[in-house]
């Protein structure tokens, strides 16, 4: 039995250890020279607090309500490709995980368990992440099963026209197994010789062409509410806003599309003011401590997400290291509300953090 941990990062050094190193790197890496990767986690490094003292909080809530959903805390399980490469149970691990934390888990599109496997392992609240692809038919087929199977929401991932470059995966001619929701749906598996299958499959697959007006043709396809995921800018914000998305999710896909996309806690601030509390914002990238969830908070998020430190739990423990990683999380952010002085989420505001630029001036 490996050694407990005691934070998020000591789980990516177990995964490492549990995994074979094609598998280890799909999931650790980024896109080409990984710069976005390191800022997405230095960025928080270089924001420091404005802790208030002498407040009563002997007592914290950390619990918060995403679309009228409560949770136990602003700490949501993002969607990530593939978990049975971390472990056999895969997405029914991480799903019974989330429900025992009282958290949302968005499923992803690439997932390797089915949507029906996942909908019946546990009652966690469920939102069903969406890639469209060229036959739109199938992208609507998996929109109906989710909807069928009790998921809340759609995530529609909208930065990934094309998969972005990870030459760890182009080294490691990574293998993609078959997908299970799309078995029976795809006809033809793409393989690349040269490089990534799952690169060569995605771009096979996936809509290039996809732009706003075709979030009418998802919300003629469904009732569920609907957010977008890969806001980077306040042009889109407010454009997101405009189509009627019910959310917005700040996020630069864990740094493996765009590499040199700003890190997205140095991006959610101007995407916060341009929505101007219209729609619940949430982000995602490189949080891997309690204070990062509160710095996210204060900037104006809702909720952050956790995509890598969940698989690095999956791989090294199972369901329990995932619920270890949101618990540890938890805690964490638990610690840092009593050291700032805000005995709720509400609590936390602008003032309570301070970044890099406020310095400078
Ligand atoms: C992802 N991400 C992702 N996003 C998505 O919308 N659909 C997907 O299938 C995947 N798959 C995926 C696989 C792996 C291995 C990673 C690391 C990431 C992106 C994910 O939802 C999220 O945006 C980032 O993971 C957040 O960054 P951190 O927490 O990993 O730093």
């Amino acid at each position: 039995m490996a050694a407990e941990p005691v934070n998020l990062n000591e789980f990516q050094e177990l995964a490492r250890l549990a995994l074979p190193k094609m598998y280890y790197d799909f999931y650790a890496g980024g896109a080409e020279d990984e710069h976005t990767l390191k800022e997405n986690v230095e960025a928080f490094h270089r924001i420091t607090f404005r802790p208030r003292i002498l407040v009563d909080v002997s007592r914290i809530d950390l619990s918060t309500t995403i679309l009228d959903y409560k949770i136990s805390a602003p700490i949501i399980i993002a969607p990530t490709a593939l978990h049975k490469l971390a472990n056999p149970e895969g997405e029914v691990a991480t799903a019974r995980a989330a429900a025992s934390c009282n958290t949302i888990m968005v499923l992803s599109f690439t997932s390797s368990s089915s949507i029906e496997e996942v909908a019946a392992s546990s009652n966690a609240v469920r939102f069903y992440q969406l890639y469209v692809f060229k036959k739109r038919d199938i992208t609507a087929t998996l929109v109906q099963r989710a909807e069928r199977n009790g998921f809340k929401a759609l995530v529609l991932t909208a930065d990934t026209p094309r998969l972005g470059r990870r030459e760890a995966d182009i080294k490691n001619k990574m293998i993609t197994p078959p997908l299970k929701n799309l078995e029976g749906l795809l006809s033809t598996k793409v393989s690349s010789d040269t490089g990534s299958n799952f690169e060569a499959d995605a771009n096979e697959t996936m809509d290039a062409s996809l732009s706003w007006k075709d979030l009418e043709w998802l919300r003629s396809i469904t009732n569920l509410p609907i957010l977008i995921k890969g806001i980077l800018t306040r042009e889109d914000a407010i454009k997101a806003v405009e189509v009627g998305v019910a959310g917005i999710i700040v996020s630069n896909h864990g740094a493996r599309q765009l590499d040199y996309s700003p890190a997205t806690i140095s991006a959610l601030e101007e995407v916060v003011h341009a929505v101007k509390g219209r729609v619940p914002i949430l982000m995602d990238g490189g949080v891997r401590r309690g204070t990062d969830v509160f710095k996210a908070l204060a900037l104006g998020a809702q909720a952050v997400l956790i995509g890598r430190p969940v698989v690095y739990g999956l791989a090294a423990k199972g369901e329990y290291g995932v619920r270890r990683v949101i618990e540890m999380l938890k805690d964490e952010f638990e610690l840092t509300m009593a050291l700032t002085g805000c005995p709720s989420v509400k609590h936390i505001t602008r003032k309570h953090v301070r970044t890099e630029q406020e310095r400078i001036h």
